[in-house]
């Protein structure tokens, strides 16, 4: 195992009703921007509890945050904060609204130039504007992680950004605010978590059996949800077990002292920002071709995985590999998500190219855990995922 440190002060707030704790976590005297999405919140009641909880504070409002939260979007509320003397945030909605809030936590004290050379030059965020959310979608694992992931429609990029000042203060997660997410969003979310504990896992072996099995228990209770959650939100058990298991996919617990890949996630969010796909569907077209592409490297998990989750018990450990990699590619499809990029666009043709140039001006010229992944092997991966 590697050396690591390992600290998370997100205080979680887990189950049924727990929306209305929020009153017990924000300061008295603070002055509060509400921060949501497209209004799905007003619809399913999320909006009014909140409202609720928090009648006695001063509260200022900002809706209308996209999916892939948008710059320009979010320069918007930059202002509100700036002109209101806000001194808190609340983000309440998925991991858009989150890291759009993370990305004003980092903003609203900022003193350089302009905010996005947060993004473009990758600057750490020591401390932000103190926040809380109250999660509406599970997928991401932004309400228990320091990172955000931004988009400019202008320039077609979206970037990260992160740092140990942006986790959250507090997350409300309440299962029951899963009723209402459409099948496709209940997908996203399924595939996105999985994904996110593939890109900590599907590496080498390095002896972290602990960190192998947390990881293993994951992806087992998201396949073993996943039928249920699609088939009735309203499932209680199956929910709190999908919400759960979607923020410990990427809190940093199963990162700590084993080598990360993230490879999938660098080329699906050109994939996004290119196209507009939905995050978790460019990760189900980027995954299997990488995991071919990089077949022997990865093999001996591939294969521990194929044994450990899918229960693969014949063959050899190439066999077991490529059979894992053929049942992940038959649970994205059972999600009905796709697997191809040509399934989601017409004009997929250059995009490898695109995205290898892309990579090589920004110097990111080694992905992977090994930092082996050059932009020409990247355009290969990309070619093999048409
Ligand atoms: O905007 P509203 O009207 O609220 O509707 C949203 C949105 O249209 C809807 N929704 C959310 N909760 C709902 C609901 N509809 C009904 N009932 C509810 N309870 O769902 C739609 C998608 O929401 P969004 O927040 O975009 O989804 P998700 O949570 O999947 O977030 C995706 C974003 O997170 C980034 C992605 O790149 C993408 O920009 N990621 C963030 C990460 C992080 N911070 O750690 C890691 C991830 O890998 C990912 O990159
Ligand atoms: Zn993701």
């Amino acid at each position: 195992m590697n050396n690591f440190e390992f600290k998370n002060p997100t205080k979680i707030i887990f189950g049924k009703d727990s929306i209305d704790k929020i009153k017990n976590e924000i300061p008295e005297d603070a002055k509060v921007l509400l921060l949501y999405g497209g209004g799905s919140i007003k619809k399913n009641g999320i909006y009014d509890q909140v409202k609720t909880a928090l009648s006695k504070v001063n509260i200022v409002e900002f809706g209308g945050i996209p999916a892939n939260p948008e710059y320009s979007v979010l320069m918007d509320a930059l202002k509100v904060i700036k002109d209101e003397k806000i001194t808190y945030l609340l983000a309440v909605g998925g991991g858009s609204v989150i890291d759009g809030t993370k990305f004003l936590s980092a903003a609203a004290l900022y003193d350089g130039d302009t905010p996005w050379n947060i993004l473009k030059n990758n600057i750490a965020t020591k401390e932000g504007m103190p926040f809380g959310t109250v999660l509406t979608l599970p997928a991401t694992g932004s309400e228990m992680n320091s990172g955000a992931v931004i988009t400019r429609k202008e320039t077609q990029e979206k970037l990260a950004m992160g740092g140990p000042g942006l986790f959250p203060v507090f997350s409300i997660l309440d299962p029951q605010v899963i009723a209402s997410i459409p099948e496709r969003q209940l997908a996203n979310g399924i595939t996105d978590a999985f994904t996110h504990v593939l890109e900590q896992y599907m590496t080498y072996p390095i002896g972290a059996s602990l960190q192998d099995r947390f990881a293993e228990s994951i992806l087992q209770t998201l396949i073993e949800v996943a039928p249920k959650v699609i088939k009735d939100p309203t499932d209680y058990k199956a929910t709190a077990d999908f919400m759960w298991s979607c923020t410990m996919a990427l809190n940093g617990l199963i990162q700590k002292g084993v080598p990360g890949d993230w490879a999938v996630h660098a080329i699906g969010h050109e994939l996004t920002a290119l196209f507009g796909i939905d995050h978790a569907r460019t990760l189900a077209v980027i995954a299997p071709s990488h995991y071919k592409y990089n077949f022997e490297a990865k093999k001996e998990k591939l294969a521990q995985y194929g044994e450990r989750v899918w229960n693969i018990t014949e063959g050899s450990t190439d066999d077991k590999a490529y059979t894992a990699i053929e049942k992940t590619v038959d649970f994205f499809h059972g999600l009905g998500i796709d697997t191809k990029l040509s399934d989601y666009t017409k004009d997929y043709k250059g995009t490898a190219e695109k995205i290898s140039k892309r990579f090589t001006e920004r110097g990111w010229l080694g992905l992977g855990e090994h930092q082996s992944l050059s932009p020409d092997k990247v355009e290969e991966i990309v070619k093999m995922a048409y």
